[in-house]
């Protein structure tokens, strides 16, 4: 990700396979001195390509528990919390967004 403004590289956003057949996960990752900018916010415009254009049936994201921050923005996008799961031997909050629930759904 790129700021407009300065052309700073200032994060990452992208996917990758999910766990499940049909399954995306969604990762973000912006620079500490770029939070709270609704940069984020507006990289998960991707979601709509992900069910869209890559056919996704379920985008997933995977977050710490103590990653109050990354939760509420998860949550803010209408993902719902799966639980918590062990991958690759950490306990991760495993948040889901079907396809059926996603504002690019609704259009
Ligand atoms: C989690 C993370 C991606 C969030 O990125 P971000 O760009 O700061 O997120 P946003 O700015 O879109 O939203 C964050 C908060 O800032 C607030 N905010 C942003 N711009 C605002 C503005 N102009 N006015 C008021 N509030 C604003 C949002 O409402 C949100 O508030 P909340 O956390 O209290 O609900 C970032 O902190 C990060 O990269 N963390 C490290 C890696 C990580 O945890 N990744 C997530 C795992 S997938």
């Amino acid at each position: 990700m790129v700021e407009k403004a300065s052309l700073a590289v200032i994060g990452s956003c992208g996917f990758r396979v999910g766990f499940r057949p049909g399954e995306l996960e969604l990762g973000f990752t912006i620079a500490q001195p770029y939070w709270g900018r609704r940069y984020a916010t507006e990289a998960a415009a991707c979601l709509r390509v992900g069910f869209e254009r890559l056919g996704a049936t379920q985008i997933l994201s995977l977050t710490m528990p103590e990653n109050a921050r990354a939760r509420r923005l998860l949550q803010r996008l209408g993902f719902h919390l799966r639980g918590v799961e062990r991958h690759d031997g950490i306990d991760g909050c495993v948040y889901e967004l079907p396809r059926a629930r996603s504002r690019s759904n609704a259009g």
